[in-house]
């Protein structure tokens, strides 16, 4: 497999850590969030409001039985309730990208795009449930990760380079 998995809270910069990883690298990336958009040719927003979160959750378990058979050598991103499906060990090394709360919403909102950044995420719609849900799956993302880094206050290259070390570490 050989694969290295980043997990952790909506916003909290993996798909921006992916890309420096893959500069610093020779990997290939992908994400789990845009897979499952172009298997269904429509937006997340979209699939939440018209078939609800279990038939998006069932699309993640879909997608990861495909990554664990048929993906190697590379950096999977994903959304932040992935890190739920059962065989997701079985993937590659899962790293936890942790920061708190309120620094991921500082994060977004500091963001040129914050109005569709926040838009596009049907599950932080609102700052107080989202808040909620964080609280509830920290621990979790801690249980299910191999490696954690926390990010807050660090530069892009240097997170990136710090898995990069951990996860050639761990081989
Ligand atoms: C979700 C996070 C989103 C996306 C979906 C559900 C979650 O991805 O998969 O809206 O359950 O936390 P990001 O973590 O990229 O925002």
């Amino acid at each position: 497999m050989n694969n290295i998995i980043l997990i952790g809270f909506m916003g909290v910069g993996k798909g921006s850590v992916a890309r420096e990883i893959v500069k610093q690298s020779e990997m290939i990336a992908l994400d789990t969030d845009d897979v499952i958009e172009s298997m269904e040719n429509r937006k997340i927003k979209k699939i939440f409001a018209k078939e609800g979160e279990a038939y998006f959750r069932a699309l993640e378990h879909k997608v990861a039985l495909w990554l664990q058979k048929e993906v190697s050598g590379t950096l999977i991103s994903t959304g932040g309730g992935f890190f739920k499906v059962p065989n997701l060990s079985e993937i590659g090394t899962v790293v936890y990208l942790s920061a708190p709360f309120e620094t991921i919403y500082q994060r977004i909102r500091a963001h040129p795009n914050a109005k569709s950044k926040l838009r596009k995420r049907p599950l932080f719609q609102d700052i107080d449930k989202a808040k909620k849900l964080y609280e509830e799956r920290a621990p979790l993302y801690k249980e299910a990760a191999d490696i954690v880094i926390d990010v807050s206050g660090k530069e892009l290259d240097e997170i990136a380079g710090e898995i990069l070390q951990k996860v050639r570490q761990d081989d």
